[in-house]
């Protein structure tokens, strides 16, 4: 193995402090920054630093499964370094690559990603396992003591081995005088030449993400694979929501043990599947007005209970129109919606611009009546900001504007209304 100077990767791996704190990067839907900040502080007692579509927070070893609990997130990384202005002077700045694996402290964060993945720690010949969160036998305890190299996954089926990687380079920036290309290749060249991990393009073990803004590079190893949005839905309809945002939207209306959350325009049920995943205690209706979104939400429900062991799923499916609810006045606390847009996606027709005036009209005087005056609330997504602003004035003795945010969903720009059901009777 390569004596180096600076890195740890000469360390046995032994010597880890398993009490140390890793610093976690997730991303979030821009605007939903602080409510992802929020979420860390309740489950991980953690305060967030925020960013802007990113969040970052510190965690010890003993709390990194809680991260897999995390649900306003996207994605998960554990940084390994982050230098302002090593881009300049830029004539050298691939050859500095070349060096850079060297001089990075790769244990911590690669400890934090063995105990999130429950993948083996990365090896080296000489390097022996850490004490790992997944140990559960006293054999392999005692084992582990005695410095025996032994094999971290609790079924012990999973051999030591090289762990395959990629290098993954984002690039922001406008004078560089390099390629996102040429810098993954020289890095991972480099990190290839000093650890021996093997390089796999398409799937990795380890996936290290170069990240390079204008002047400055962070790097960081990838501890999510697929994206967090991808959950609990097996059947997607041509608009089906990311997950994430579904909670981040149920999570601004704050809801309440007992509480009952209607999406009035569902598709195939995304915001009261992850309503009911949870908010156990509080009960979903939902429905839409097309024949296959019913089938839709049903399938996801269920698909969404079986994976989180959920015997009897507090969600209840309909199909009806929004304008003509078949539900009682004042029966409703919170609405969560996501509303059609009017646009193309691909061949099908998504509503049509000219009649969201009349939808929406409705649809807001309609959710005025189910909803309880004073304490009701409404959370909706919608791009039709125009039509929703003068829809909002129109109603404005029914409904209080509280908030709105701006997101982006695939490069559109959207807003998520969050208003006050007022104290007028419908
Ligand atoms: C943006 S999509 C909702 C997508 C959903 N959040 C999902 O993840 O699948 C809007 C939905 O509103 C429904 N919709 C349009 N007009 C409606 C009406 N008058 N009554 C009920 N639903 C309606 C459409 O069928 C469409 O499924």
């Amino acid at each position: 193995m390569t004596e180096l100077e600076n890195s740890d990767t000469n360390l046995p791996a032994m010597q880890l402090d398993t009490t140390t704190s890793s610093k976690i990067c997730a991303t979030v839907t821009t605007s939903f920054e602080a409510l992802a900040g929020q979420e860390c502080s309740e489950k991980l007692t953690t305060d967030a630093q925020l960013g802007r579509g990113r969040i970052y927070f510190s965690v010890p070893p003993a709390d990194v499964n809680k991260l897999h609990t995390l649900k306003s997130v996207d994605n998960l990384s554990v940084m390994v370094a982050e230098m302002d202005g090593y881009c300049t002077p830029q004539e050298t700045f691939q050859d500095r690559l070349l060096d850079l694996p060297s001089q990075l402290q790769w244990k911590q964060p690669l400890y934090t990603w063995h105990l999130f993945t429950g993948k083996p720690y990365p090896t080296l010949p000489d390097f022996t396992m850490p004490p790992s969160a997944l140990l559960h036998d006293k054999n392999q305890e005692a084992s582990l003591q005695n410095n025996v190299s032994i094999n971290a996954h609790p079924n012990n089926v999973i051999p030591i081995a090289t762990p395959t990687f990629r290098v993954t380079c984002n690039r922001v920036g406008k004078d560089h005088q390099f390629t996102s290309m040429d810098c993954a290749a020289k890095f991972g060249g480099a990190i290839n030449d000093l650890l021996h991990w093997r390089v796999d393009l398409s799937n990795p073990d380890i996936n290290v993400i170069l990240n390079i803004v204008e002047n400055s590079i962070n790097i960081s190893i990838a501890l999510t694979g697929a994206s967090l949005h991808r959950r609990n839905i097996t059947q997607f309809g041509p608009t089906a929501l990311r997950s994430t945002i579904a909670y981040n939207m149920l999570r601004l209306a704050d809801i309440q043990n007992g509480d009952i959350v209607c999406d009035p325009m569902a598709g195939g049920g995304s915001i009261s599947v992850e309503g009911a995943v949870n908010w156990i205690s509080s009960f979903h209706i939902c429905g839409d007005n097309h024949h296959a979104a019913g089938l839709r939400s049903v399938a996801n429900r269920d698909y969404a209970g079986n994976q989180n062991n959920i015997r009897s799923m507090a969600m209840d499916v309909a199909t009806w129109d929004v304008c003509c609810l078949p539900l009682r006045r004042n029966s409703v606390d919170i609405v969560v919606s996501d509303m059609p847009f009017g646009k193309r996606l691909g061949n099908v027709k998504i509503g049509s611009k000219h009649k969201n005036w009349k939808l929406y009209d409705h649809a807001l005087s309609e959710m005025a009546r189910i909803c309880r005056c004073s304490s009701g609330r409404a959370v909706l997504l919608t791009q039709d900001s125009k039509v929703m602003t003068k829809v909002l004035q129109q109603y404005k003795h029914l409904w209080k504007r509280r908030h709105c945010y701006w997101i982006n969903i695939g490069g559109l720009t959207a807003a998520v209304y969050v208003l006050l059901r007022t104290e007028h009777e419908y």
